[in-house]
């Protein structure tokens, strides 16, 4: 789909179609007011019968016979002063199926003009862009027959206010862009199923990647490699399969060779049988999504790649399967981790902090400036906040300010849960320097964070527990992309820093 940005009033559009806003009770909003002071009131006519309420969730597709424009579908917005996040996000969800049941090829939508609180247009045009290619995406390409919707939109014209506003328009239509063409990979890679999105089809989707984008170079640390370096914990979860784990890493490095890089490392488990304590077989399926972490992280590359940010990043993807079998790792084994640390491994279904330990361990070495890893890592995450907010743990403060505000800003929500000293000794062991569960289930999700924690010593870091948030559940089961658009924006962050501090460096 193909998005523009345009500044003009709506009854001179010689469009397809036009989007415009009706509160509740029958208000028109002002662009909608303007176009039909230029009909002849046709609008109002319409909402005096009763044609349309206002309230969210409504629509109505018209001809205006006075009019330049083939149709005009009217949106309802709810009340004036009531549109906020939410209410906008379910206005754009609306207007955008509403949109792909017309027939028309293009569309010039107003809904930009809607005063929403406490958010600029930037915020809007990414809305729009991202609730539009979500009510068009489809995970089909394993259907030998696909339902194919009518569908035939392709391009979206979003109004902004003036020719001063074009600018910064343009720029919000990028990153959307940028970011739906992250979340998808995202949502492809998560919705693949196990037999297909294995550790080595992860790795040749870096690759794949890698090639298409210049900007990326990859590396793939095969097990050999795995082997040398010393990483026991990360090859403990892997031995009761016949898939060979993989280690990947992509680099994007287009800021200053001194700037410090960020990096993303994101679980890679491709399937979570539990290995020997095998997890119960209801819903087993969804354990395909454990390696969304993986996913978003590519998604992210590749949107760095897009926006051109004046940054290095690093991507590290420790992907593996975990799976019963006569070499798998039991219970009671104890392993030594690359950091040297010792672990027991009282529950191999406690697999994401093992490869995640070691990841974090070779993380050191690229001196990051931040490191911070996205894991689909505990059903007790779910239990703790349920499936809004991400799960954030951080052993620095500012960073988790800063992932608390890019969360809001992109709309993608964490919620800090505490990293407290008073926890760790639920993982005292009696044969290694630590267990890799604790002995009960409390605090289920801090337990794993406080593990990780101990392999992210030596730099500011972040845990992102996803495990309720990067898939849903249920009738409409699939993959949410989610937290990519929240890295993203921490990303676009930390980019416009960097160059409010070189302004003030060249002054
Ligand atoms: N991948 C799972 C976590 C998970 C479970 C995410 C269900 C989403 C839905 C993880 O590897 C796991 O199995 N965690 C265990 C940890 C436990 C053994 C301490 C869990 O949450 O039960
Ligand atoms: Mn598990
Ligand atoms: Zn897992």
């Amino acid at each position: 789909m193909e998005f523009m940005v345009k500044s003009g009033n709506p009854e001179k559009q010689r469009t397809a179609c036009l989007v415009l806003g009706v509160y509740e009770s029958r208000r028109l909003m002002l662009a909608a007011e303007q176009f039909d002071a230029a009909c002849g009131g046709y609008l109002g006519n319409l909402l005096r019968r009763g044609d349309l309420e206002g309230k969210v969730g409504q629509s109505l597709l018209l001809n205006v016979p006075q009019a330049l424009c083939e149709r005009v579908l009217l949106v309802g917005c709810g009340r004036e002063r009531e549109v906020d996040d939410r209410r906008f996000r379910q206005i754009a969800n609306h207007a955008a199926t509403a949109l792909n049941e017309t027939g028309a090829t293009e569309a010039v939508v107003y809904l930009t003009d809607l005063a929403v609180k406490g958010r600029d247009l930037n915020w809007k045009i990414r809305q729009i862009v991202d609730a539009a290619e979500e009510s068009r995406y489809r995970f089909d390409q394993l259907k030998s027959k696909k339902d194919a919707p009518r569908r035939l939109l392709r391009k979206i014209i979003l109004s902004v206010p003036g020719r001063r506003e074009l600018p910064g328009g343009e720029q919000a239509v990028r990153e959307g862009v940028a970011i739906a063409a992250g979340v998808k990979l995202t949502k492809d890679l998560g919705n693949l199923p196990p037999n297909i999105c294995t550790p080595t089809y992860l790795a040749e989707q870096a690759q794949a990647l890698a090639r298409e984008f210049p900007a990326l170079r990859v590396e793939v640390l095969e097990e050999s490699d795995l082997e040398r370096l010393g990483m026991g914990a990360l090859l403990a979860v892997t031995h009761g399969s016949a898939q060979p784990a993989k280690l990947i890493q992509l680099d994007y490095r287009q800021g200053p060779t001194a700037r410090k890089p960020y990096v993303l490392v994101g679980k890679g488990v491709t399937f979570d049988t539990g290995g020997i304590s095998l997890k119960p077989g209801e819903g087993m399926d969804e354990m395909k999504y454990d390696m969304c972490g993986a996913a978003s992280v590519l998604g992210t590359l590749r949107a760095c790649v897009e926006l051109k940010l004046p940054l290095n990043v690093i991507g590290l993807i420790p992907a593996v399967e975990n799976m019963p079998g006569g070499r798998a790792s039991r219970p009671g084994d104890v392993v030594t981790s690359l950091s040297g640390q010792t672990i027991e491994i009282l529950n191999t279904d406690a697999e994401g902090r093992l490869i995640l330990c070691d990841a974090l361990t070779y993380a050191e070495r690229s001196e990051p400036a931040a490191v911070i890893d996205i894991a689909t890592l505990t059903g007790a995450c779910i239990i703790a906040l349920g499936r809004h907010p991400h799960g954030l743990f951080s052993n620095h403060p500012p960073l988790a300010h800063a992932l608390q505000a890019a969360g809001h800003a992109a709309g993608d929500r964490v919620w800090e849960l505490p990293l407290w000293e008073d926890y760790q000794e639920g993982l005292d062991s009696n044969f290694a320097d630590m267990a890799n569960v604790a002995g009960n289930r409390d605090g289920g999700a801090i337990m794993a964070a406080c593990f990780l924690s101990r392999f992210a010593k030596k730099f500011h870091w972040a845990h992102l527990d996803i495990a309720g948030t990067a898939w849903k559940t249920g009738k409409a089961k699939g993959a949410t992309g989610r937290p990519m658009p929240l890295l993203v924006q921490y990303l676009l962050d930390r980019a416009a820093e960097a160059e409010r501090e070189d302004g003030r460096a060249a002054h």
